[in-house]
């Protein structure tokens, strides 16, 4: 019988899984060549470092839920390019922008030590964070998260329908600047904001945030791929449009005077920013 399943693995979208696959080409290219023992052996221990890292941190952490497991399957099993390549939408959405296992645990942690209860999320996809994050929240505690693409947005809510958590996140289908400005008149405030959406807008979310009082005094804000495939410190050349967009996104916040803010490597970076 013909599976009809479909399922690749993702390719590397972090600095540390592309270092760790242009390391792998490099021992196999060695391999086929007459260099000296101390410069392969060198390169091959840089390979086992930069590859070892993410599979050690995976075992080393919490287990995710049987509910994240099963969304990040789906995810990965669903055709996105067959889906966006029908000429019913533009849109560019992909398995990769999941944020996975590690970035979901160290969501949840935080929200659970800051005891939050209100989290806005600016970019739902498939709701891999979102759901890690409701795991995260009292049985009174709210998600609400932002999402433009309909099609994603019900995915993302079958996928909920399974977690006891599911019933903590409520999913806006409209552009996040539109959603924020809806919120911000209807007076909502949140502890905790998740930024994961339109690379190009993350500015405007920040700065929006910022001066809509739609945060709560010491609210913390999240902003998810801020080392962007490492874009922002690589020659301009290697630069893409949204590696620009963050390069010029951590410039803004690193000269802001009203937060103070640390850029961890997690993963493609993580910001957790705090109004002073
Ligand atoms: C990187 S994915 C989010 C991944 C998700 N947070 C996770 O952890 O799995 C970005 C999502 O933002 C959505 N998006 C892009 N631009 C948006 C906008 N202007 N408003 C709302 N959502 C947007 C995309 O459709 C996509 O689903």
């Amino acid at each position: 019988m013909i599976s009809t399943t479909y399922s690749f693995p993702p390719r590397p979208v972090t600095p540390l899984g592309i270092l760790a696959e242009k390391l792998e080409q490099a021992v196999h290219l060695i391999e086929k060549t007459e260099i000296p023992i101390e410069i392969s052996d060198l390169i091959d221990q840089a390979y086992q470092l930069a590859a070892g890292l993410d599979p050690y941190l995976e075992h080393a952490t919490t287990q995710e839920s049987a509910a994240l497991a099963l969304l990040a399957k789906k995810t990965r099993q669903e055709p996105w390019n067959q889906r966006f390549s029908d000429g019913e939408t533009i849109r560019h959405l992909e398995q990769e922008m999941l944020s996975g296992h590690i970035e979901g645990q160290t969501l949840k942690l935080l929200v659970q030590m800051m005891g939050a209860r209100r989290v806005l999320e600016i970019g739902l996809f498939t709701g891999y964070s979102a759901l890690a994050i409701a795991e995260g929240l009292p049985i009174d505690g709210e998600l609400i998260a932002c999402e433009v693409d309909e099609y994603v947005a019900k995915f993302a809510l079958n996928c909920f329908a399974i977690s006891p958590h599911g019933e903590k996140i409520i999913v806006k289908v409209a552009p996040a600047l539109v959603t924020m400005s809806y919120l911000a008149e209807l007076g909502e405030q949140f502890d905790f904001v998740f930024i994961d959406a339109d690379k190009k807008e993350y500015i405007e979310y920040f700065n929006r945030l910022l001066e809509s009082n739609l945060l709560m005094p010491n609210a913390v804000i999240c902003v998810d791929n801020t080392l962007f495939q490492g874009q922002p410190y690589l020659p301009a050349e290697y630069q893409t449009e949204n590696g620009r967009a963050i390069a010029k996104f951590n410039q803004v916040v690193a000269n802001d005077p009203r937060v103070e803010q640390v850029l961890l490597p997690l993963r493609d970076g993580l910001t957790l920013i705090r109004c002073l």
